[in-house]
Parts: C-alpha cells; sequence; structure tokens
C-alpha cells in the first residue's frame, strides 16, 4: 500500500498557519484543506436562511450538505461568518459530519495538509507530521490591522484584539475537541518570526522527519 502522507497544522486564528499551509501544500505537492473553511460554509448557510446558530439540526443539515470540492473563500472569509463559525464549531454532531468529510479528503494519495484547530489531536492524530503554530494575541492583532489597512480599510486595534481574545476563548474552552497542541507536535511560535522564518523552520522539521523515515 502506498503511503499517504499527512501534514497537520493547527492554531488560532491569525497565527499564519493558513499561509504556512499553503506553502507546505505547494512544496510537497500535497492537498490542501483549510478546515475552518467547512465551519464557515455551515454558519454562512444558516446565516443565509437567517436561521440561530444554535439551530443544531439545521446545522446539521447544513454540515451534511458541505462539499469540500465547493467551498468559496471569497465569500467565506469574512470576519462575521468567522465569528458565526466558532459558534457551530461547538455542536459535537456537526463537528463529527465534517472531520467525517476531512479525513476522507486527508486520504487522498498523495496525502495532504490540513489546517484547524483539531487537525492533529482529532482529525489525523496519526499525521506524519504535526505543526501547531502560534503567535501572542497582540502580535495577531497588530497584524489583522496590518492586513485591513494594507487594503484601505480602517478598524480599531484594540476591538480587533478584544475580537481574537473571545474567539480564542471559545476555540480553547469549548467541551468537544478543543484547540490545544497534541502531544507530539512541534510548536512554532511566529510572534517574533516572518512567514518566510516559520516556513524555512517547518521545511526543517518535515525533512528531517523524511529523511529519518527513509531511513527506517
Ligand atoms: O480558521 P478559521 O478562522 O477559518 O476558523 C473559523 C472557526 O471554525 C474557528 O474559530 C473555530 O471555532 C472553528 N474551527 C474548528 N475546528 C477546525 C477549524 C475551525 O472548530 N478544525
Amino acid at each position: 500500500m502506498t503511503h499517504v502522507f499527512t501534514i497537520a497544522i493547527d492554531g488560532p486564528a491569525g497565527a499564519g498557519k493558513g499561509t504556512l499551509a499553503r506553502r507546505l501544500a505547494d512544496h510537497y505537492r500535497l492537498n490542501l484543506l483549510d478546515t475552518g473553511l467547512t465551519y464557515r460554509a455551515v454558519a454562512y448557510a444558516l446565516i443565509q436562511h437567517a436561521l440561530p446558530l444554535d439551530n443544531v439540526s439545521a446545522a446539521e443539515t447544513a454540515a451534511r450538505q458541505v462539499d469540500l470540492a465547493r467551498l468559496d473563500r471569497t465569500v467565506l472569509s469574512a470576519h462575521a461568518v468567522g465569528e458565526a463559525a466558532s459558534k457551530v464549531a461547538v455542536i459535537p454532531t456537526v463537528r463529527r459530519i465534517l472531520v467525517e468529510k476531512q479525513r476522507e479528503f486527508a486520504k487522498a494519495p498523495p496525502g495532504a495538509v490540513l489546517d484547524g484547530r483539531d487537525i492533529g489531536t482529532v482529525v489525523c492524530p496519526d499525521a506524519d507530521i504535526k505543526l501547531y503554530v502560534t503567535a501572542s494575541a497582540q502580535v495577531r492583532a497588530r497584524r489583522r490591522l496590518a492586513e485591513i489597512e494594507s487594503i484601505g480599510g480602517t478598524a480599531s486595534f484594540a476591538e480587533i484584539l478584544a475580537d481574537i481574545e473571545r474567539r480564542d476563548e471559545r476555540d480553547t474552552g469549548r467541551a468537544d475537541s478543543p484547540l490545544k497542541p497534541a502531544a507530539d507536535a512541534h510548536l512554532l511560535d511566529t510572534s517574533e518570526m516572518a512567514i518566510e522564518a516559520a516556513f524555512l523552520a517547518a521545511m526543517a522539521i518535515i525533512d528531517d522527519a523524511l529523511a529519518k523515515r527513509n531511513k527506517a
């Protein structure tokens, strides 16, 4: 049987894991799944139908209808959708349905990079490489503000920071699959590190693991 290679990347919102996941998927020629988009798609469907985010049966139906090949980042990346996603993400049955789809995706050759909150702990506990990418809330808020300003927008730093802290609390505090590093995850703190340096550090970890495996 050919081995399918899996890289699991977890961490809080805004730590740079999305960019890192994309760079690694390109470099190692692996499939890529931003699992946050799956939770966002469920939230978006509820918002579209003006349904409350704690309507469990509607959320389950929306989760079943999520098609990984049709996740529209442009629509789903709105800030409000991210907030709403963290609310539907506390529903255990929604998680079960989405995790099933994510695991199917990871199984397809030649393998995949998946990023999210519970990839190394729940979705792919046997991943070849687990990275936990983090940065201080202050740094993440500063980056988010710079991003907004770079496209001509304005926002308040204090509000962004409060928002990030609220989302962190929801993601780390929930009972089902809370955000936390897997015991065997490599920690990458990008607070003082540009994305290029984080990419090089991740590559060094992965190449080392690949070399060990080829020797075994
Ligand atoms: O990463 P992103 O900001 O797109 O994720 C939106 C929300 O979806 C997160 O705040 C989190 O609550 C939820 N999520 C999750 N598990 C994942 C990915 C995202 O609970 N694997």
